[in-house]
C-alpha cells in the first residue's frame, strides 16, 4: 500500500478506497478518453496533493462507465450516449427541482427519448448534502385503504404516505402523479407539486381488442430513477436521477405484477378466463396481450422503448464489443432475461459473472428513514 501509516479501518480506509477508486478512473480516461501521459501525470498529481476534483470530462465519462458497469441493466449497448449534466454546484432545493423539470423535459424530447443524468452536489465526509425522496421523478401515488387494499401504485405507498404527512393530497385515483420531494442536509424537505406539465403519459389500447382502452390503463414514457447513488471515482452523487427509456416488459410487468397493478385478472375476466383453450395458461395469455398493448401503445404515440426481443439482442451486441475491447462485463443473469418469453431471447441462453465493479450505480438507504431534517 502506499504510505499514510497504520491505517486499518474506519475512515482512513475509507479514504484510501476513495483514493484507489479516482486514480482507477483516471487510468481509464487515459486509456479510453486517448489522454496523452502529460495529463494523466498531471491528474495523478492532483490526487497525490489531495486537490483532484473530477473535471467535466472525467465525470461524464464517470457517469458512462457506471451504466456501462451496471449488471441488472440490458440496455447498455447505448452507454456511450449518455448525455452529463453537471450540476455539482447546486444544493438548493428549489434550483434542484428547476433543474428535475429541465430534466424531464430534455429526456422526454416529445417521444424521441434521450439517456439523461444530472448529478447535483456529491457528499461530503459527514454524507449527502441533498436527497431526491422520490424513487423516480414520475410515479404513481399508491393510497392504502382502510381494508388492507392500495388503489394506485403499490410500490409507491410508503412514499405516499410520506407526501401526505407533509401536507400533500391526492385525488385518490389510480394514476396520480405524485410530488417531489427535495431535502437538504440540515433543513425540513421541502414538496413540489407533481411535474404533470413536464409528463408524457401513454393511453393504452391494444390492437386488436377494443375493450382493451375501457380498462383505463396508462403510463408515463420516461423512467428517471432518482434514488439511486452514482459511485464515481471515489466519490458518491447521491442526487443524480438518470434515465433510459423503457423496454415494454417494464410497463408490463408494472402493471400486470401481484405487488404492482395486478392486472392480469382483470384482463382474463375480460374474456371469459382468458381466450386461452388451456385454462392453467390464462395468466400467460393476459400477461402477452397486456405486452402487446404497451408496446402497441408507445409506437403509436411515437414513444421510444423497446421490446424484449430487440433489448435482447442489443445487450448481446454490447456484450461482443465489450470482448472484443478486452473489457470483462458483469451481468445479473436474472435481471438481464426478460420476464416474457425468457427462454425465446438468446440471452436466456447464456452465463455471465456479477463483478465488484466501479464506477456504478447502487442503491442506497430509503432518504426519510435516513436523511437529517
Ligand atoms: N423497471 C422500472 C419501471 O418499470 C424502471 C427501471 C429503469 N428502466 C429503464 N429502462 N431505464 O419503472
Amino acid at each position: 500500500m502506499n504510505g499514510g501509516g497504520d491505517e486499518c479501518g474506519g475512515e482512513g480506509a475509507e479514504r484510501n478506497a476513495a483514493e484507489a477508486e479516482a486514480r482507477e478512473l483516471l487510468e481509464l480516461c487515459a486509456v479510453e478518453k486517448k489522454w496523452s501521459i502529460e495529463r494523466l501525470e498531471d491528474r495523478l498529481a492532483a490526487l497525490g496533493e489531495g486537490t483532484w476534483v473530477a473535471d467535466g470530462e472525467e465525470l461524464e465519462h464517470g457517469a458512462r462507465v457506471a451504466w456501462r458497469n451496471h449488471a441488472k441493466c440490458i440496455g447498455r449497448l447505448f452507454w456511450t450516449s449518455l448525455e452529463v449534466r453537471d450540476r455539482r454546484d447546486v444544493d438548493d432545493p428549489d434550483e434542484v427541482h428547476a433543474a428535475l423539470l429541465e430534466h424531464l423535459d430534455a429526456a422526454t424530447n416529445g417521444g424521441k427519448v434521450r439517456p439523461i443524468i444530472t448529478i447535483f452536489a456529491p457528499a461530503d465526509a459527514e454524507g449527502p448534502r441533498v436527497r431526491i425522496w422520490n424513487r423516480q421523478l414520475l410515479g404513481y401515488a399508491g393510497y392504502r385503504q382502510a381494508d388492507g387494499t392500495v388503489i394506485g401504485d403499490p410500490a409507491n405507498t410508503d412514499f405516499t404516505d410520506q407526501v401526505r404527512a407533509l401536507g400533500w393530497s391526492g385525488a385518490g385515483g389510480m394514476f396520480d402523479l405524485l410530488p417531489l420531494v427535495i431535502q437538504r442536509r440540515g433543513e425540513a424537505p421541502r414538496l413540489y407539486a407533481a411535474p404533470v406539465g413536464h409528463a408524457l403519459e401513454v393511453p393504452l389500447r391494444h390492437p386488436e381488442f377494443g375493450w382493451f382502452g375501457e380498462l383505463g390503463l396508462k403510463w408515463y414514457a420516461v423512467p428517471v430513477i432518482a434514488d439511486m447513488v452514482l459511485r464515481a471515482g471515489g466519490v458518491d452523487y447521491p442526487a443524480a436521477p438518470f434515465n433510459g427509456w423503457y423496454m415494454g416488459t417494464e410497463v408490463g410487468r408494472d402493471l400486470a405484477d401481484e405487488s404492482r397493478y395486478n392486472q392480469l385478472p382483470v384482463i382474463a375476466a375480460r374474456t371469459n378466463g382468458g381466450r386461452s383453450s388451456w385454462p392453467p395458461l390464462w395468466k400467460d395469455w393476459a400477461l402477452l396481450e397486456l405486452n402487446a398493448a404497451v408496446l402497441h401503445s408507445f409506437a403509436a404515440a411515437k414513444v421510444r422503448l423497446v421490446d424484449h426481443h430487440q433489448a435482447s439482442v442489443e445487450f448481446l451486441e454490447f456484450a461482443m464489443r465489450e470482448g472484443k475491447l478486452g473489457r470483462a462485463v458483469s451481468a445479473d443473469w436474472s435481471w438481464i432475461v426478460p420476464p416474457v418469453s425468457g427462454s425465446a431471447t438468446p440471452v436466456f441462453h447464456r452465463r455471465w459473472q456479477t463483478l465488484d465493479v466501479r464506477p456504478d450505480y447502487f442503491s442506497q438507504e430509503v432518504a426519510w428513514e435516513s436523511f437529517s431534517g
